[in-house]
């Protein structure tokens, strides 16, 4: 199959859709589990779902940067403007809060010494008073971060749908070639 010059690579594409699917399942848990479904085995069994696909996460997020960065495919600016600059800046507030809300995360997880799977937790470190404060700005990080997510993904559905431009058609999947492309 010829290899497309104007689409990322199949690895790019698949773990930036997975970060996203990650991020609002996560998300979506985090705020209204407590909401729909009663206390009990039932909500704890999905607490406990929200932190391995929490550690899941963190890791697919690693990847993606550590790929994005070393084989990843590299596309030419289409406009180096305002816009550009917008969308860099947005895209960096993106990944320092994603990693904030892993940070806040993780160390809840561990000040509660949360259960994962079955008979495996983790253990408790710290002191268990940090619980509340850790709860409070990791939820206040995911809501920030839903707003400058709502704008990327703004971003691109306009420059798609109004300006007919090229940047979500090379992230869609299907359209990728198999492995990264040299040069631009
Ligand atoms: C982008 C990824 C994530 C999002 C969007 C997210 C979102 C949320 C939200 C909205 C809450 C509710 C906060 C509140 O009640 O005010 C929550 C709770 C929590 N999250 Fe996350 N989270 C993410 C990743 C993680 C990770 C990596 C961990 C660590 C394993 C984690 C562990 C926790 C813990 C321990 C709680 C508190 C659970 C409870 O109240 O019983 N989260 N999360």
């Amino acid at each position: 199959m010829p290899l497309r010059p104007d689409v990322y690579d199949r690895t790019t594409i698949t773990l930036h859709w997975l970060t996203v699917a990650l991020v609002l399942t996560l998300w979506l848990v985090g705020t209204f589990l407590e909401d729909v479904v009663p206390k009990g085995a039932l909500r704890s069994g999905i607490w406990s779902a929200h932190f391995v696909l929490g550690f899941a996460f963190l890791g697919v997020l690693v990847a993606l940067l550590a790929w994005r960065n070393t084989n990843g495919r590299q596309l030419p600016v289409e406009d180096p403007g305002a816009w550009h600059v917008l969308a860099k800046a947005n895209l960096a507030t993106l990944y320092l809060l994603l990693f904030v809300i892993a940070g806040l995360g993780i160390a809840n997880a561990f000040v509660r010494g949360v259960t994962l799977i079955g008979p495996i937790a983790l253990p408790q470190v710290g002191d268990p008073e940090w619980r509340r404060p850790l709860t409070y700005w990791h939820g206040i990080a995911a809501n920030i971060l839903m707003v400058f997510a709502f704008l990327h993904a703004s971003a691109a559905l306009f420059d798609h749908y109004l300006w007919r431009g090229p940047v979500l058609a090379r992230m869609v999947p299907g359209r990728a070639p198999a492995a990264p492309i040299e040069g631009p």
